[in-house]
């Protein structure tokens, strides 16, 4: 289904959503974060659904922010019209960092300065070896906002995020993943092969247990270890009031039937 900025479908239970502005090089605007939340919210407790493929359609990732419809047309409604449009996208950002499903940013081409928002939002990320990544804010005057300083700062060492923010030259995606910015990088070709593989591999975990574990990794970072101890107790519990029977399931599949090994891969749902 195409649905002007933002295309998505859905097949075999993975979700693939598209930036959808190829001649805009996917630039996100106003409308396109308003239409973005509305595929969130109609994706994320479909059955059927059970990860979120994020990817944009031609050349582009994302480019960013709208120069244009994002900041200039928006600044010259003013301050409240400037608000509402930072809500909107740093909404559906948000909403992406908690997502219900896990989520994987299939960067396919350019990404810059406020892709960089929702490239952190998503759980894993997978980049074409010829994608390009840059904080491109400083070329045209700015400093890198919406996030994107935090996002170097939390995902690369200070002193590539610092090159990176100051010089606004763009990387590939062999740096990206030397820098740790996405997980790893593979040729364009074979880029929706790998994502497609990853994606099965997390269809098989138990969903419940899956959501506990990526709210965690993202919560912990800035626990002390006796908080995180103390969370991870009351975040398991939690999860368990929502799936109680899974890892007994997962225990009498190795112990009693000896039918797999968890170190191995994941156990058989019913
Ligand atoms: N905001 C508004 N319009 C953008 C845009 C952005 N961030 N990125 C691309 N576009 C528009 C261009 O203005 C152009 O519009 P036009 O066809 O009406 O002239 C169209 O998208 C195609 O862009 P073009 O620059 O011709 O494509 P390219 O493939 O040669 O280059 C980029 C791609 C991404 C390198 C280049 O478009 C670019 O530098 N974009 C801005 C990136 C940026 O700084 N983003 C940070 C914003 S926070």
């Amino acid at each position: 289904m195409t649905t002007d900025t933002v295309a998505f479908d859905v097949v075999d239970g993975i979700a693939w959503v598209r930036f959808n502005r190829p001649e805009k090089r996917n630039c996100m605007s106003p409308t396109l974060n308003r239409r973005m939340m509305e595929v969130l919210d109609e994706l994320e407790f479909r059955d059927d659904v059970g990860v979120l493929v994020l990817s944009g359609e031609g050349t582009a990732w994302s480019a960013g922010m709208d120069l244009k419809e994002y900041f200039r047309e928006t600044e010259a409604k003013g301050l409240g019209a400037t608000r509402q449009a930072q809500r909107e996208s740093y909404g559906w950002w948000r909403r992406l960092r908690w997502y219900q499903k896990p989520t994987i940013a299939m960067v396919n081409g350019w990404c810059f300065g406020g892709g960089y928002g929702p490239l952190y939002s998503c759980d894993l990320a997978i980049a074409a070896e010829e994608a390009k990544f840059g904080l491109s804010e400083i070329n045209w005057g700015i400093l890198p906002g919406g996030g994107a300083t935090k996002v170097v700062v939390d995902l690369i060492p200070m002193r590539d995020a610092m090159y990176h923010a100051m010089t606004g030259e763009a990387i590939d995606g062999k740096k990206a993943a030397e820098w740790r910015l996405v997980n790893e990088a593979v040729p364009l070709a074979q880029l929706k092969d790998r994502v497609t593989e990853i994606a099965k591999v997390l269809l098989e975990k138990n969903p419940v247990a899956l959501k506990a574990t990526k709210d965690a990794v993202r919560r912990v970072k800035e626990m002390t270890y006796d908080n995180a101890e103390d969370y991870l107790v009351r975040a398991q519990e939690a999860a368990n009031s929502y799936d109680n029977d899974g890892r007994k399931e997962g225990i009498r599949q190795f112990i009693d039937e000896k039918s797999y090994k968890p170190g191995l891969g994941a156990y058989k749902r019913g």
